[in-house]
Protein backbone atom coordinates (compact mmCIF):
# COMPACT_ATOMS: atom_id res chain seq x y z
CA UNK A 1 0.00 0.00 0.00
CA UNK A 2 1.03 3.85 -0.84
CA UNK A 3 1.66 5.49 2.24
CA UNK A 4 1.70 9.32 -0.22
CA UNK A 5 -1.94 8.81 -1.54
CA UNK A 6 -5.59 6.99 -0.36
CA UNK A 7 -5.70 3.88 -2.03
CA UNK A 8 -7.38 4.38 -5.56
CA UNK A 9 -9.84 2.26 -6.90
CA UNK A 10 -11.67 1.86 -10.22
CA UNK A 11 -15.66 0.11 -9.97
CA UNK A 12 -17.06 0.03 -13.43
CA UNK A 13 -19.52 -1.94 -15.66
CA UNK A 14 -19.15 -2.87 -19.30
CA UNK A 15 -20.45 -4.30 -21.86
CA UNK A 16 -18.80 -7.72 -23.47
CA UNK A 17 -17.13 -5.26 -26.17
CA UNK A 18 -16.01 -3.43 -23.89
CA UNK A 19 -17.96 0.28 -23.74
CA UNK A 20 -19.31 1.25 -20.83
CA UNK A 21 -22.16 3.88 -22.18
CA UNK A 22 -24.06 3.85 -25.44
CA UNK A 23 -22.72 6.74 -27.67
CA UNK A 24 -25.03 9.41 -26.55
CA UNK A 25 -24.25 8.69 -22.91
CA UNK A 26 -27.36 6.62 -22.25
CA UNK A 27 -26.56 3.71 -19.84
CA UNK A 28 -30.04 2.20 -19.81
CA UNK A 29 -28.43 -1.29 -20.41
CA UNK A 30 -26.85 -1.53 -17.52
CA UNK A 31 -30.13 -2.95 -16.32
CA UNK A 32 -29.99 -5.30 -18.89
CA UNK A 33 -30.83 -9.13 -17.21
CA UNK A 34 -31.04 -7.43 -13.67
CA UNK A 35 -34.15 -8.76 -11.20
CA UNK A 36 -34.91 -7.71 -7.15
CA UNK A 37 -32.72 -6.72 -5.21
CA UNK A 38 -29.08 -7.80 -6.29
CA UNK A 39 -26.72 -5.03 -5.88
CA UNK A 40 -23.64 -6.53 -6.95
CA UNK A 41 -21.77 -5.58 -3.89
CA UNK A 42 -22.02 -1.86 -4.57
CA UNK A 43 -23.09 -0.87 -1.13
CA UNK A 44 -19.94 -2.57 0.15
CA UNK A 45 -17.79 -0.65 -1.99
CA UNK A 46 -19.71 2.84 -1.64
CA UNK A 47 -19.09 2.32 2.06
CA UNK A 48 -15.41 1.55 1.82
CA UNK A 49 -14.79 5.10 -0.09
CA UNK A 50 -14.27 8.26 1.16
CA UNK A 51 -14.30 10.41 -1.95
CA UNK A 52 -14.98 10.10 -5.66
CA UNK A 53 -13.14 11.72 -8.51
CA UNK A 54 -14.91 11.55 -11.50
CA UNK A 55 -14.28 13.06 -15.25
CA UNK A 56 -16.60 16.01 -16.26
CA UNK A 57 -18.15 13.71 -18.66
CA UNK A 58 -19.38 11.15 -15.94
CA UNK A 59 -20.66 14.24 -13.90
CA UNK A 60 -22.36 15.82 -16.36
CA UNK A 61 -24.25 12.43 -16.76
CA UNK A 62 -24.86 11.97 -13.23
CA UNK A 63 -25.72 15.73 -12.43
CA UNK A 64 -28.71 14.98 -14.74
CA UNK A 65 -30.15 12.23 -12.45
CA UNK A 66 -33.24 12.71 -10.43
CA UNK A 67 -31.45 12.60 -7.70
CA UNK A 68 -27.15 13.04 -6.88
CA UNK A 69 -26.09 9.63 -6.38
CA UNK A 70 -23.33 10.07 -3.90
CA UNK A 71 -25.07 11.71 -1.08
CA UNK A 72 -22.65 11.86 2.18
CA UNK A 73 -19.57 11.93 0.26
CA UNK A 74 -16.80 14.31 -1.07
CA UNK A 75 -16.71 14.47 -4.68
CA UNK A 76 -13.95 16.22 -6.82
CA UNK A 77 -14.79 16.97 -10.73
CA UNK A 78 -11.67 16.94 -12.92
CA UNK A 79 -12.33 19.10 -15.77
CA UNK A 80 -10.15 21.83 -17.88
CA UNK A 81 -13.27 23.43 -19.02
CA UNK A 82 -15.68 23.86 -16.14
CA UNK A 83 -15.70 27.34 -13.88
CA UNK A 84 -18.14 26.13 -11.90
CA UNK A 85 -19.66 22.67 -10.40
CA UNK A 86 -23.10 22.16 -7.90
CA UNK A 87 -22.70 22.42 -4.60
CA UNK A 88 -22.46 18.64 -3.94
CA UNK A 89 -18.83 18.84 -6.02
CA UNK A 90 -15.62 20.51 -5.93
CA UNK A 91 -13.34 21.52 -9.07
CA UNK A 92 -9.94 20.17 -10.11
CA UNK A 93 -7.45 21.01 -12.67
CA UNK A 94 -3.58 20.16 -12.50
CA UNK A 95 -1.59 17.06 -11.88
CA UNK A 96 -3.16 13.80 -10.69
CA UNK A 97 -0.29 12.84 -8.35
CA UNK A 98 -0.62 16.65 -6.90
CA UNK A 99 -4.81 15.92 -6.55
CA UNK A 100 -3.77 12.17 -4.30
CA UNK A 101 -1.27 13.52 -2.42
CA UNK A 102 -3.78 16.50 -1.03
CA UNK A 103 -6.47 14.31 -0.66
CA UNK A 104 -4.14 12.06 1.49
CA UNK A 105 -2.82 15.03 3.25
CA UNK A 106 -6.97 15.46 4.46
CA UNK A 107 -6.86 12.01 5.71
CA UNK A 108 -8.56 10.39 2.68
CA UNK A 109 -7.99 7.13 3.13
CA UNK A 110 -9.46 5.11 -0.49
CA UNK A 111 -11.02 6.95 -3.09
CA UNK A 112 -12.82 5.56 -6.55
CA UNK A 113 -12.10 6.78 -9.51
CA UNK A 114 -14.84 7.34 -12.39
CA UNK A 115 -15.21 7.40 -16.19
CA UNK A 116 -13.61 5.93 -19.29
CA UNK A 117 -10.76 9.27 -20.25
CA UNK A 118 -10.19 9.74 -15.86
CA UNK A 119 -10.05 5.90 -15.11
CA UNK A 120 -6.86 5.84 -18.05
CA UNK A 121 -5.59 8.82 -17.18
CA UNK A 122 -5.01 7.23 -13.47
CA UNK A 123 -3.84 3.62 -14.75
CA UNK A 124 -1.05 5.35 -16.90
CA UNK A 125 -0.28 7.66 -14.11
CA UNK A 126 0.44 4.83 -11.79
CA UNK A 127 -2.26 6.06 -9.58
CA UNK A 128 -4.72 2.89 -9.52
CA UNK A 129 -4.67 0.15 -6.87
CA UNK A 130 -7.61 -2.31 -7.55
CA UNK A 131 -10.23 -2.81 -10.43
CA UNK A 132 -13.58 -4.13 -10.51
CA UNK A 133 -15.14 -4.64 -13.55
CA UNK A 134 -18.59 -5.92 -13.97
CA UNK A 135 -19.24 -7.26 -17.49
CA UNK A 136 -22.47 -7.08 -18.46
CA UNK A 137 -24.10 -9.44 -20.85
CA UNK A 138 -24.72 -7.44 -23.74
CA UNK A 139 -22.80 -6.50 -26.62
CA UNK A 140 -23.16 -3.22 -27.89
CA UNK A 141 -21.44 -2.79 -31.42
CA UNK A 142 -20.56 1.03 -30.52
CA UNK A 143 -20.83 3.51 -27.68
CA UNK A 144 -18.10 5.50 -24.84
CA UNK A 145 -14.98 2.75 -24.32
CA UNK A 146 -14.16 2.09 -21.18
CA UNK A 147 -10.31 2.35 -21.85
CA UNK A 148 -8.22 4.48 -23.95
CA UNK A 149 -4.96 4.10 -25.81
CA UNK A 150 -2.41 4.07 -22.70
CA UNK A 151 1.29 4.54 -23.04
CA UNK A 152 2.21 1.85 -20.47
CA UNK A 153 0.85 -1.49 -19.60
CA UNK A 154 0.18 -3.09 -16.00
CA UNK A 155 0.21 -6.34 -14.85
CA UNK A 156 -3.02 -7.37 -12.48
CA UNK A 157 -3.64 -10.04 -9.81
CA UNK A 158 -6.68 -11.56 -10.39
CA UNK A 159 -8.59 -11.51 -7.09
CA UNK A 160 -12.31 -13.02 -7.82
CA UNK A 161 -14.58 -13.38 -10.08
CA UNK A 162 -18.44 -14.29 -9.66
CA UNK A 163 -21.36 -14.49 -11.83
CA UNK A 164 -24.50 -13.98 -11.34
CA UNK A 165 -28.14 -15.21 -12.59
CA UNK A 166 -28.26 -12.05 -14.59
CA UNK A 167 -25.26 -12.92 -16.47
CA UNK A 168 -23.47 -10.24 -14.89
CA UNK A 169 -19.71 -11.07 -14.34
CA UNK A 170 -17.81 -9.15 -11.73
CA UNK A 171 -13.91 -9.59 -11.89
CA UNK A 172 -12.23 -8.29 -9.26
CA UNK A 173 -7.85 -7.52 -9.84
CA UNK A 174 -5.30 -5.77 -8.08
CA UNK A 175 -2.57 -3.56 -10.12
CA UNK A 176 0.57 -4.78 -9.47
CA UNK A 177 3.14 -2.37 -8.97
CA UNK A 178 5.87 -4.25 -8.62
CA UNK A 179 5.88 -4.27 -12.32
N1 LIG B 1 -20.69 1.95 -17.18
C1 LIG B 1 -20.27 2.59 -16.12
O1 LIG B 1 -20.07 2.00 -15.03
C2 LIG B 1 -19.94 4.05 -16.22
C3 LIG B 1 -19.20 4.66 -15.20
C4 LIG B 1 -18.84 6.01 -15.36
C5 LIG B 1 -19.22 6.71 -16.48
N2 LIG B 1 -19.95 6.09 -17.43
C6 LIG B 1 -20.35 6.83 -18.64
O2 LIG B 1 -19.17 7.16 -19.36
C7 LIG B 1 -19.35 8.41 -20.02
C8 LIG B 1 -18.23 9.37 -19.61
O3 LIG B 1 -16.95 8.81 -19.80
P1 LIG B 1 -15.85 9.50 -20.72
O4 LIG B 1 -14.78 8.52 -20.98
O5 LIG B 1 -16.54 10.14 -21.88
O6 LIG B 1 -15.33 10.73 -19.85
P2 LIG B 1 -14.94 11.04 -18.33
O7 LIG B 1 -13.72 10.31 -17.93
O8 LIG B 1 -16.14 10.95 -17.47
O9 LIG B 1 -14.61 12.63 -18.47
C9 LIG B 1 -13.55 13.05 -19.28
C10 LIG B 1 -13.28 14.51 -18.99
O10 LIG B 1 -12.76 14.65 -17.67
C11 LIG B 1 -11.84 15.72 -17.64
N3 LIG B 1 -10.52 15.19 -17.25
C12 LIG B 1 -10.09 13.90 -17.25
N4 LIG B 1 -8.82 13.84 -16.78
C13 LIG B 1 -8.48 15.10 -16.46
C14 LIG B 1 -7.32 15.69 -15.89
N5 LIG B 1 -6.22 14.95 -15.60
N6 LIG B 1 -7.30 17.01 -15.69
C15 LIG B 1 -8.38 17.76 -15.99
N7 LIG B 1 -9.52 17.26 -16.53
C16 LIG B 1 -9.55 15.95 -16.75
C17 LIG B 1 -11.82 16.32 -19.01
O11 LIG B 1 -12.85 17.32 -19.01
P3 LIG B 1 -12.74 18.72 -19.78
O12 LIG B 1 -13.02 18.37 -21.19
O13 LIG B 1 -13.80 19.55 -19.14
O14 LIG B 1 -11.35 19.23 -19.56
C18 LIG B 1 -12.24 15.15 -19.88
O15 LIG B 1 -12.80 15.54 -21.12
C19 LIG B 1 -20.69 8.93 -19.59
O16 LIG B 1 -21.65 8.61 -20.58
C20 LIG B 1 -20.98 8.16 -18.31
O17 LIG B 1 -22.35 7.99 -18.06
C21 LIG B 1 -20.31 4.78 -17.35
Amino acid sequence: MNETRPKISIYIATSIDGYIARKDGNLDWLQYGHTGNEDYGFKNFINSIDALILGRNTYEVVSDFDEWPYKGKRVIVLSNTLNDARKEAELFRGQLADLTSMLHSEGIKRVWVDGGITVSKFLEAGLVDDITISVIAMVLGSGIPLFSTMNREHKCRLISTQSYPSGLVQLKYEVAHDG
